[in-house]
């Protein structure tokens, strides 16, 4: 086979537009099967997986011996022509003329067997290859890009807000702080402040970047690294700021939709929740929402549910006692997919337990919410379960709210701030909300939140030259795409996901 250039390979994705041509790909092997001087190899190169079919008669004797000694991950260089087929993942397959083993790999330690959370986690680097993350990092970059184009069509600039601050903005008990140089200094929590400075030069901006929350909390909500979207907006009130909110939600969603839909697939994901966002997201005052949680409907909605997941249990438990009477006598191919639904099934049951075992304190947590309290995790799960689309809950306590917030000039006990609340209890993906305008007011709110002015100087310079009304609100990327692609932890939804415990890879 002769040297091929590094810029000759097909990329698989565009398979489907080669059929009948002779074709170069270039990626690793994902996985194989063999039959009797037939390998079938499904080859992996980033872009989507096709099976490529290797006849013994077709290669010379080396390449065959190459061909049967490749490893799974091994890295490969194939010739060979693309033929229509249905059956075939993108709908084609190669037929190879000739395979090229660039590097063999030693043996790769993620099987196709199921592995704890734990062991896949330590191998993330590795883990990174496997047909759901390149499903799931695909969504990512999608919706990544469906924000800078939201943003971007509307005139927004993308200015970036440092990491390294001397100020705290979400509170001081998850400040992640280091030694700068003598002077203490903490990792961003938010861009926002430094947002509302580019606001008032720029009048429209977003932040993209990388925000540190220094979380005791294992949940499966929190990441102590985390990507923000923070657009910050000159002249704009809360109603303008939860419009929105809705409208890049409703973007990101419909792009993903169109665009996606192969990743969806292999995530399993059921496409009718995503299509049920529709515009007109609920909007409900925080007191309205408190109301809701502690309702007989609130209850029943639980009650519903637990019923459904111990009926949906007993009926897995059934299936899965079938297929083991089944598998002794079962052929081979029917084994294999017995195999792979065993998989299936235990990870469903495991959710379902899990689940099942939140329930109580949901319904606890829910009935004895108090007026004045933030939502917990348990509380937004419950709110959310009375609606198909998102929710946006405004006009807070001002306790629970940061020193920035601006009160409503209706009621002072409350913040105007919002939050916006995925369905199927993913819970707050977007909070934000009107800022205070006030010089002195603002003071006070420092001081109260036992914060020091002196850092907060260049802040308070933003309402003594053109203090403007103005509002944002920071959508946190991997909440997003944990939700979108219906992840049950939010650690799949970052490359490398740094967690309370987890700093490598
Ligand atoms: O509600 P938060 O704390 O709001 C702010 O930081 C504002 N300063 C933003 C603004 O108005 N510009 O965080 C905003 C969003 C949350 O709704 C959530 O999606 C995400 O950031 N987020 C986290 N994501 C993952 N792990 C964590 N520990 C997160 N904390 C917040
Ligand atoms: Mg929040």
């Amino acid at each position: 086979m002769p040297d091929s250039q590094p810029d000759a390979a097909t990329a698989v994705s565009d398979l489907p537009a080669r059929i009948g041509q002779r074709v170069t790909l270039r990626g690793w092997l994902l996985g194989r099967r063999d039959s009797r001087g037939l390998a079938f190899l499904v080859l992996r190169d980033g872009t989507g997986f096709v099976q490529v079919v290797v006849s013994q008669q077709a290669v010379d004797a080396s390449t065959w011996a190459d061909v049967e000694a490749a490893t799974q991950e091994s890295a490969l260089e194939i010739v060979g022509e693309v033929r229509a087929d249905e059956r075939q993942e993108g709908g084609v397959e190669v037929a190879a003329e000739g395979v090229r083993l660039i590097s063999l790999a030693e043996p790769y330690p993620i099987t196709p067997k199921s592995h704890g959370v734990e062991f896949l986690a330590d191998h993330r680097h590795l883990w990174l290859r496997s047909r759901r993350q390149w499903a799931i990092m695909r969504v990512r970059n999608r919706v990544v890009w469906s924000i800078h184009s939201f943003f971007q069509e509307r005139g927004y600039l993308q200015l970036d807000a440092p990491i390294l601050t001397g100020n705290a903005v979400e509170g001081t008990s998850t400040l992640f702080e280091l030694d700068y140089f003598g002077q203490p200094a903490y990792l961003t929590q938010s861009g926002q402040l430094h947002g509302e400075a580019l606001a008032m030069a720029f009048g429209k901006v977003y932040t993209f970047g990388p925000t540190f929350r220094a979380e005791k909390s294992k949940t499966r909500r929190h990441l102590t690294e985390f990507w923000m979207i923070e657009p910050e907006i000159a002249f704009c009130d809360l109603d303008e700021n939860m419009a929105v909110a809705e409208a890049v939600l409703l973007r990101i969603v419909g792009d993903v939709l169109a665009e996606c839909t192969r990743e969806l697939e292999v995530l399993g994901r059921d496409r009718s929740a995503l299509e049920r966002v529709k515009p007109g997201f609920p909007r409900l005052s925080y007191s309205d929402a408190v109301d809701l949680l502690r309702s007989a409907e609130s209850r029943r909605l639980l009650d519903e549910e637990e019923q459904a997941l111990h009926d949906e249990q007993a009926a897995l438990d059934a299936e899965r006692e079938t297929n083991h009477q089944a598998y002794a006598g079962a052929a081979k191919g029917e084994k294999r997919r017995i195999d792979a639904r065993e998989i299936e099934i235990n990870t469903r049951i495991e959710r379902i337990a899990e689940t099942l075992k939140n329930v109580p304190e949901w319904r606890a947590s829910a009935e004895g919410f108090e007026w004045g309290g933030d939502f917990g995790g348990s509380d937004e799960t419950v709110l959310t379960k009375h609606f198909d689309t998102p929710i946006i809950v405004h006009r807070f306590p001002q306790e629970v709210k940061a020193f920035y917030m601006k009160r409503d000039p209706e009621d002072d006990r409350l913040a105007l701030g919002m939050d916006v609340l995925a369905p199927e209890g993913y819970g707050e993906i977007v909070g934000g909300g009107e800022r205070a305008t006030d010089l002195d007011f603002l003071k006070s709110q420092i001081a109260a939140h036992g914060l020091p002015e002196s850092v907060f100087e260049w802040y308070l310079d933003l309402r003594r030259f053109g203090s403007v009304p103005h509002s944002g609100f920071g959508l946190g990327l991997e909440r997003t795409v944990a939700w979108v692609c219906g992840l049950p932890h939010i650690r799949e939804a970052a490359p490398f996901p740094r967690l309370i415990g987890r700093l490598n890879p």
